[in-house]
């Protein structure tokens, strides 16, 4: 059965592309990023551990600081606001704040929370490669989760990963604990995305197992 919602999200999927140029009188309020950014606060991540923070770009003096950090790429300063995507590498200490209501609204036994926050301390503690990957790995979901919220009420937006990290962190202060993932400027375009194609999805599947 195909629904309209579906139909709907679909185009949602399809239609978002990577937008180069953002019309720069287009702005977006507070209250309006908030609402995309609790969106984007939905998404799934590792024990609800939610491994990302939001650095949100929105004056004019700060995009203009973030432009050669962006190698001169125009949409972080013709957009309305650029979300710089961080990965919490000390997610672990987010496990009674994402798990704490939980049990409290009763969705989730006691027993369960605290099996939940032994097996996070316990992954945290023992395996040194894992902060990182699950930084990199959630924050992900959250960033993909902000494009579609966006393009879902109508706005554009663009993925970049070509920026200097280091000079991220060091220009806007962010805090040892948190790594740049991406950044997503989020406007509207002056002039529609590039077209782009995908390798046939056939060449990405494998069924049963590889040979
Ligand atoms: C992790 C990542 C990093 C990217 N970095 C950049 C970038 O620095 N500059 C840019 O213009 N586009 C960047 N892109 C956008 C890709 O070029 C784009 O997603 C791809 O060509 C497919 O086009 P589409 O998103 O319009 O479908 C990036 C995309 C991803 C997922």
């Amino acid at each position: 059965m195909t629904t309209k919602n579906q139909i709907d999200f679909e185009a949602i999927i399809r239609e978002r592309h990577s937008v180069k140029h953002f019309d720069p009188t287009f702005q977006l309020q507070k209250e309006e990023i908030i609402e995309l950014l609790d969106l984007a606060n939905q998404a799934p991540s590792s024990w609800n551990l939610q491994h990302w923070a939001f650095l949100t770009i929105h004056d004019q003096a700060a995009k203009e600081k973030l432009l050669p950090i962006a190698y001169g790429q125009k949409q972080v300063v013709e957009a309305s606001v650029v979300i710089a995507i961080l990965g919490n590498l000390k997610a672990n200490e987010n496990g009674e704040a994402a798990l704490g209501p939980a049990v409290t609204a009763g969705f989730m036994p006691q027993k369960v929370k605290d099996t939940y926050i032994e097996q996070i301390e316990h992954a945290y503690a023992n395996y040194s490669g894992l902060p990182r990957e699950a930084a990199v790995l959630n924050s992900s979901l959250a960033a993909m989760q902000l494009m579609l919220a966006a393009k879902g009420r109508g706005l554009d937006s663009c993925p970049i990963g070509g920026f200097n990290y280091g000079e991220l962190v060091n220009v806007f202060n962010v805090p040892d604990h948190l790594i740049p993932i991406m950044l997503i400027p989020i406007g509207k375009a002056a002039i529609p995305a590039y077209a782009s194609t995908r390798i046939p999805v056939e060449q990405s599947i494998t069924w049963n197992g590889f040979e």
